[in-house]
């Protein structure tokens, strides 16, 4: 746990790189709903290059570089996920695989809230099934409850981007809270 006058300071991953992105929208709402005592800034995955295990065997690129520093500095993550085809989309897949290679892999014991937008009706139910899956493999240690899908978008945002949905807006900020909690309880402190 980084000292930081008590604050937990969580880290939000967009999966989707569009500029009118609900799972962005979602991370801005959970910035607003959040507890006092977390700190929680978003992080792009724009210009992480495609995974090549000959780049990798030269060095991290520096968005990469830059990706898994602010993975180490985090006390936790709350993951976005878009649902593309049943799955989490290509470009978040890529970070992870990007931020799971050696040395000190900065997923591995990271605390991490799933939550996912769709315009349609399953709330990317199917997409964050295969991402708890990727995040056994790197031993994250995921939040299970309670789990956050948020379907039917179109009428969950204002015109501006806004979480307006009240009963969304209760169960991301329950969330959060739990997030605090499970991070506290499970990160080891340094
Ligand atoms: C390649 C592709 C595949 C998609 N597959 C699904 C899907 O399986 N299930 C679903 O609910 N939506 C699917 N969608 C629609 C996305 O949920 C929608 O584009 C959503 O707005 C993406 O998230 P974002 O708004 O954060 O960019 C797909 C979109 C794309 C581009």
């Amino acid at each position: 746990m980084t000292d930081n006058n008590g604050i937990i300071d969580v880290l939000g991953v967009c999966g989707s790189l569009r500029k009118d992105s609900y799972n962005r929208m979602a991370l801005q709402a959970a910035a607003e709903l959040k507890p006092e005592t977390m700190a929680l800034d978003g992080c792009e995955l724009a210009g992480i290059p495609i995974y090549d295990e000959d780049v990798f065997q030269k060095g991290f690129p520096p968005a990469v570089a830059n990706f898994r520093e602010r993975i180490a500095k985090a006390d936790a993550l709350v993951i976005a996920t878009p649902e593309y085809n049943f799955s989490i989309p290509g470009v978040l897949k890529n970070a992870i695989d990007w931020a799971s290679r050696p040395p000190d892999q900065p997923l591995n014991g990271k605390p991490v809230a799933i939550i996912g937008v769709s315009p349609g009706m399953f709330g990317t139910a199917r997409a964050q099934i295969h991402l708890r899956q990727v995040c056994a493999a790197l031993n994250m240690l995921v939040l299970n409850k309670p789990d956050i899908l948020i379907p039917a978008a179109a009428g969950k945002f204002d015109e501006n981007g806004r979480l307006t949905d009240e009963t969304t807006r209760k169960f991301l900020a329950d969330m959060l809270v739990a997030l605090e909690q499970w991070t506290r309880t499970v990160r080891r402190r340094d």
